[in-house]
């Protein structure tokens, strides 16, 4: 609903009641901003990337009522590895769609300096963050586990700037994920957990289907 029911909301937003059960046969309504994806891309476009917040980028990819067609469209799972397809791409980020088999995880990593939110689409996510307990150089560091959670549909993970995490299948389940990056993400580090070698990693992607 585009509505000038409600206090001045802008037309580049929507608004839905969604019913919370509270217990019984009792719900409260809520009101729920819901973003195209036309629309989300002009709420990340107003802000200048180095003042996006993960706590914004949350926000915002909680609101994404994407088109599920869309995003069916970029579901392809792999045998070897999880698969990765961009969906969109813009100066100020990315969008991917991830396909997991269970089993599937990636590599301990950060982002280079972007911020990154994960959304559930189907199953369950395993994501973890780690710390650096003993960094030997810029290219030795060791790291442990600090937090680990199973997220479902609709589970957001989110990884700020300097965050080291991985993200893997660990259900019996397919998994699909949508995940944005801001700034796009051309590279990230990897973290070897055995010798603490840490390698930058250029990133493609294809834009084939
Ligand atoms: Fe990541």
């Amino acid at each position: 609903m585009c509505s000038s029911e409600f206090n001045s909301p802008s037309c580049a937003e929507a608004y839905y009641i969604t019913n919370f059960p509270i217990g019984g046969s009792m719900s409260v309504n809520l009101l729920t901003k819901r973003l195209t994806l036309d629309n989300f891309i002009l709420e990340m476009m107003s802000i200048p990337p180095q003042d996006l917040q993960i706590e914004q980028l949350q926000d915002l990819v909680g609101q994404l009522d994407l088109n599920d067609t869309l995003l069916r469209q970029h579901i392809s799972f792999s045998d070897r590895t999880y698969a990765r397809k961009l969906l969109c791409r813009t100066s100020r980020f990315d969008m991917l769609v991830l396909s997991w088999h269970p089993g599937q995880f990636t590599t301990i990593h950060d982002h280079a300096g972007a911020l990154n939110v994960t959304r559930v689409r189907s199953g369950t996510l395993t994501a973890r963050l780690f710390e650096v307990y003993d960094e030997r150089s810029d290219r030795e560091k060791l790291v442990r586990v600090i937090d680990e959670e199973q997220l479902g549909r609709g589970g957001l993970a989110t990884v700020d700037r300097h965050h080291i995490h991985q993200l893997a299948n660990t259900s019996d389940e397919k998994l699909v994920t949508l995940h944005v990056y801001a700034h796009p993400l051309a590279s990230i580090n990897v973290y070897c957990p055995n010798s603490g070698q840490v390698d930058r990693v250029a990133l493609q992607y294809t834009l084939e289907q």
